[in-house]
């Protein structure tokens, strides 16, 4: 059982001013934050961040939208972070995804999907460690 997971509310969800609704979804279904902060990434540091999918198709795509605006990235703890938090954001295309998450109600379109959950615990470290130091964290 993993206690962490890394999210971000991506910039199609700040702009559309769903932060306030997303963090009391996270905060309802348990999730306690260990850090938080409003930033926005170059596209050099998105790239970096999203280096794992460099091969695909929608690589310049995703790392110029992630680029694009503000966005929250946040550390979240719970028993069971990583796969609790992606049944709470739902399927990564917001078509497929379940009634009442995050994706369904929120994201437009698989590429601007509202926001990013860790698939793993091991990406979860990688992630958070990206964007805060240990005295980032409480
Ligand atoms: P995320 O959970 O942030 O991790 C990788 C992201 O790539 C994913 O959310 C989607 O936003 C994006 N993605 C996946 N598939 C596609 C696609 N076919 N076209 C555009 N973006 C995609």
């Amino acid at each position: 059982m993993s206690n962490r997971t890394f999210t971000m509310i991506k910039p199609d969800a700040v702009k559309n001013g769903h932060i306030g609704n997303i963090l009391q979804m996270i905060n309802a279904a348990g999730f306690r934050i260990i850090a938080m902060k409003y930033t926005r990434i170059s596209l050099e540091q998105a790239g970096k961040f999203y280096e794992v999918h460099s091969a695909r198709p929608f690589y310049g795509e995703l790392t110029e939208f992630m680029s694009s605006g503000p966005i929250v990235a946040a550390i979240l703890e719970k028993d069971n972070a990583v796969a609790d938090f992606r049944t709470l954001i739902g399927a990564t295309n917001p078509a497929e995804a379940a009634e009442g998450t995050v994706r369904k109600l929120y994201a437009t379109s698989i590429g601007e999907n509202a926001v990013h959950g860790s698939d793993s615990d091991e990406n979860a470290k990688i992630e958070g460690d990206f964007f805060f130091n240990g005295l980032e964290r409480f």
